[in-house]
């Protein structure tokens, strides 16, 4: 076993973005609490099961990186101050009372509520890309499928899709654009500015005619009971709308490659179509679009290990190794659709645990349900190592697109 400092460069190769698992696997083995250095900011990348379970529980991991070190600006960069004062950077008692207000419009009964107009949304993409033959998953169906439900369940005007799916997609695409670094950085700087203003402009246009939407319920928190500030209220729709949708666009662009190229597993899975819901929770595990969990700050020496993580390091839970820890997953590595249903860590564990699970996992069963039922023949157009993907270093594991053909 060694501690020894990993280079970010030497981790995030090309080959870590086409399939980190064998790197993740070494690590397990041989650096399982793994310190690695980057020009911007070092951390420790917690890569077991147990551990890894652990630490998203751990309260001595703080999600609060304003205080000493400004370990947010280092790593999300200027322009995000606005945008970043919501529940998933904070700790409690602060982080309870901001999941509380927001945490209501999840109530499973208002969830469930959605399902008839998901599997309308599903259906109209889907009719515009059955009779072609050909399509980009991504763009066709997975990326706009989330953005669709979450701009309702936010109350952003249809008119506006257009721009907001541009903008995030921006932010989600960073480093893949062929562009310098330099003016890489400006454009997703230009995109949280964007949106910044843009979901300024929502709340005022929501407060002078509220909707049934949940923009409109924040605002009444703001006003009307006093429990979330200005900043709050912004950042919190930021949170919704981008964690409501990019981490759902890239499940079900990987859970599709993954089925793709697990003839059998699709198979069985066309023939037991009520494995579905198991299924979904087995793919996610397999192949999850958030591979590291957001940043935490040690708030005192710990140690993990026994390898010593100072006060002030920053530490990345890496989720997607946990999930194939062969200690915890017999045969981690493989998809098995049968498998034993295991707590997985692919929604987070503790108290950030995801708030959106429950959407979640309904529009991906309806989604891939819908893509596996209408589209017969469904193959990959590339061979999956030449499907372009997201940069090894981004926060999130996804396919920039994902060409398909199938019988129209
Ligand atoms: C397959 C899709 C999704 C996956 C894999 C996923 C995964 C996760 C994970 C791992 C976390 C914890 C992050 C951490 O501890 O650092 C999280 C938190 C969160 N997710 Fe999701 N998510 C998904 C979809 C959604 C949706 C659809 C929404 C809402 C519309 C949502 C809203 C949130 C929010 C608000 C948090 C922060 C919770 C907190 O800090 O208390 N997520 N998600």
């Amino acid at each position: 076993m060694t501690d020894k400092a990993v280079p970010a460069a030497e981790l995030y190769t090309d080959e870590f973005a086409a399939d980190p698992y064998p790197a993740f696997a070494k690590l397990r083995t041989d650096s399982p609490v793994c310190p690695v250095t980057s020009p911007r900011f070092d951390s420790f990348l917690i890569t077991r099961f147990e551990d890894a379970k652990a630490a998203l529980n751990d309260p001595r991991l703080s999600k609060d990186l304003y205080g000493p070190g400004d370990h947010y600006l280092r790593i999300f960069g200027p322009n995000s101050a606005g945008l970043n004062k919501n529940m998933l950077n904070s700790d409690p008692p602060e982080h309870s009372r901001l999941r509380q207000v927001t945490g209501r419009a999840f109530a499973p009964r208002r969830i469930e509520a959605l399902r008839p107009r998901v599997a309308e949304i599903v259906s109209g993409l889907l009719d515009k890309v059955e009779p072609q033959g050909k399509a980009d998953l991504m763009r066709d169906f997975a990326i706009p499928l989330p953005m669709l439900v979450v701009s309702e369940l936010l109350g952003i005007p249809r008119t506006d899709n257009d721009n907001v799916l541009e903008w995030t997609q921006v932010i989600r695409e960073s480093g893949s654009s062929g562009r310098p670094p330099a003016e890489e950085k400006a454009r997703v700087q230009e995109a949280q500015a964007w949106l910044h203003g843009y979901l300024q402009d929502l709340v005022t246009a929501k407060r002078a005619e509220p909707g049934d939407d949940m923009v409109s319920m924040l605002i009444s928190a703001c006003d009307e009971e006093g429990v979330l500030s200005e900043r709050e209220l912004v950042s919190t729709a930021f949170l919704l709308l981008f964690a409501g949708h990019q981490t759902t666009a890239d499940f079900i662009g990987n859970a599709m490659v993954a089925l793709l190229t697990n003839p059998e597993q699709l198979a069985l899975l066309r023939k037991t179509p009520e494995l579905l819901p198991h299924a979904i929770e087995e793919l996610l595990r397999f192949d999850g679009p958030l591979p590291v969990a957001s940043p935490r700050v040690a708030t005192e020496d710990l140690e993990y290990q026994g390898v010593r993580i100072p006060e002030g390091s920053i530490v990345g839970v890496v989720i997607n190794s946990a999930n194939h820890d062969s200690a915890q997953f017999e045969d981690g590595d493989r998809l098995d659709l049968t498998r034993e249903r295991g707590p997985h860590l692919g929604f987070g564990h503790g108290v950030h645990y995801c708030l959106g699970v429950s959407l979640a996992r309904m529009e991906a069963q309806i989604g891939i349900g819908a893509l596996l039922r209408r589209l017969p023949g469904l193959a990959l157009s590339v061979p999956v190592d030449k499907l372009r993907r997201l940069p090894a270093a981004s926060p999130f594991r996804g396919l920039i697109e994902l060409p398909v053909h199938f019988t129209a």
